[in-house]
C-alpha cells in the first residue's frame, strides 16, 4: 500500500512545487514588465530631444537669466494675475524662476509646485529654494503626481512642445485643475524664428536639423484646439516678441545659439565645419551692426468650467 501510494504522493508536491515556481514566474514577469513600460514612458518623455543633465541644465538656467526671458516671464506672471493664497502647479518648471516670482504673488497662505522629469534641473531649484511654501520635485507632465481638483492654476510654459503626448499634458493639466481655475500654456512655433545670416542655406540646414529637439515645433498652431478638446474653454491668445539686434551674453539667441550648435553637431547634418561657420559669423554681424534675430512665443489662456465635476 505505501509503495504503491509513495509515487502519487510524491506527484503532488512535485506539481505543486511547479505551480508554485509558475505562480512566482508570472508575479515577477507581471512586475518587470510593469516597470519596464514605466522606463520606456518616462525615457520616450525624456527623449524627445534635449535631456536637461548637468550641463544643459546649467545652460538653459544662465539663458533663463538674460533681460529677453526675464521679460518673457513678467508678462506670463502679468497675465496670470495671481492673488495672495492661490495654488499653483508649474508643469516642467525647469530651473524655477517663473516658480519663485509666483511663489512671491501667492505668498504663504498659497502654494507653488514646480515639477520637471529632470532630476538635475530640480537639485539646482532646490539649491535655491527660497520659502516653504514652494515645493519642487521630479514629475512627469503625462503623469502627474497630484489629486484632482488640486491647483487654482497651472502654468506651463514651453514644455508641452517637447513631449511626444502632448494631449496627455493637457488632460493631466486639465485633471489637476480645480473646477473654475486657469492655465497658461506658453509655446514656441520653430518656422516663426528669424535668423539673418549671409549664407541662408546653411541657417535653413542647421535649423531643419535643430527642429527635431522637440517632438512638436509648430505645436502654437494647433494649441487652441487641442485645449478644447482636453476639456478647457479658450480664453484667448497672445503673442510675445523677442528681437536681439546685439548677439550679446544678456540676449536669448546667444545661448539659444549654443544649444543649437552642440544639438546639430551630435546629429551631424550639417558638416562640422558649416557649423563652426554658422555659429561664429553672429559675432561678425553683430560687429558689423547686422546681426538680426527675432522669435514669438504664443501665449494660450483656458480655464476649467466653475461646474465641473471633478
Ligand atoms: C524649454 S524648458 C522650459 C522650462 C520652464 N518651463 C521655463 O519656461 O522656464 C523645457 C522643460 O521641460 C521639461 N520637460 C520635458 N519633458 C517633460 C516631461 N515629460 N515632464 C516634465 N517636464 C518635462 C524639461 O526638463 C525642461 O525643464
Amino acid at each position: 500500500m505505501l509503495e504503491t501510494q509513495a509515487p502519487a504522493e510524491n506527484s503532488n508536491v512535485l506539481r505543486n512545487v511547479l505551480l508554485g515556481i509558475l505562480g512566482v514566474y508570472v508575479v515577477f514577469s507581471l512586475y518587470f514588465s510593469y516597470q519596464l513600460n514605466e522606463r520606456i514612458n518616462m525615457l520616450e518623455a525624456k527623449m524627445s530631444g534635449i535631456e536637461y543633465t548637468k550641463e544643459n541644465a546649467k545652460r538653459l538656467e544662465k539663458i533663463y537669466l538674460t533681460r529677453d526671458v526675464a521679460a518673457q516671464r513678467s508678462e506670463t506672471i502679468r497675465q496670470l494675475n495671481l492673488s495672495s493664497g492661490e495654488s499653483v502647479l508649474d508643469i516642467g518648471c525647469g530651473p524655477g524662476y517663473l516658480c519663485e516670482s509666483m511663489g512671491e504673488l501667492v505668498g504663504h497662505h498659497g502654494a507653488v509646485v514646480g515639477i520637471d522629469i529632470s532630476a538635475d534641473l530640480i537639485a539646482l531649484c532646490n539649491r535655491r529654494k527660497p520659502s516653504t511654501w514652494l515645493s519642487y520635485a521630479i514629475g512627469d507632465a503625462t503623469k502627474i503626481d497630484q489629486a484632482g481638483g488640486s491647483f487654482d492654476v497651472v502654468v506651463c510654459t514651453q514644455v508641452a512642445e517637447y513631449v511626444p503626448d502632448v494631449d496627455r499634458v493637457l488632460s493631466e493639466a486639465f485633471r489637476v485643475l480645480k473646477p473654475g481655475g486657469r492655465t497658461i500654456f506658453v509655446a514656441t512655433d520653430w518656422d516663426a524664428v528669424v535668423w539673418h545670416s549671409e549664407n541662408p542655406q546653411r541657417m535653413a540646414l542647421v535649423m531643419k536639423s535643430w527642429e527635431e529637439h522637440c517632438a512638436h515645433p509648430r505645436l502654437p498652431r494647433s494649441m487652441a484646439y487641442k485645449l478644447v478638446n482636453a476639456g478647457f474653454r479658450f480664453d484667448g491668445a497672445s503673442v510675445f516678441p523677442i528681437l536681439n539686434l546685439q548677439y550679446d551674453d544678456d540676449s536669448y539667441s546667444k545661448g539659444l545659439s549654443q544649444g543649437v550648435r552642440d544639438f546639430v553637431a551630435r546629429k551631424k547634418d550639417v558638416s562640422a565645419d558649416d557649423l563652426t561657420e554658422w555659429h561664429s559669423e553672429f559675432e561678425r554681424l553683430s560687429e558689423a551692426g547686422r546681426y538680426f534675430f527675432s522669435t514669438n512665443r504664443y501665449i494660450f489662456r483656458a480655464s476649467k468650467s466653475a461646474a465641473h465635476a471633478s
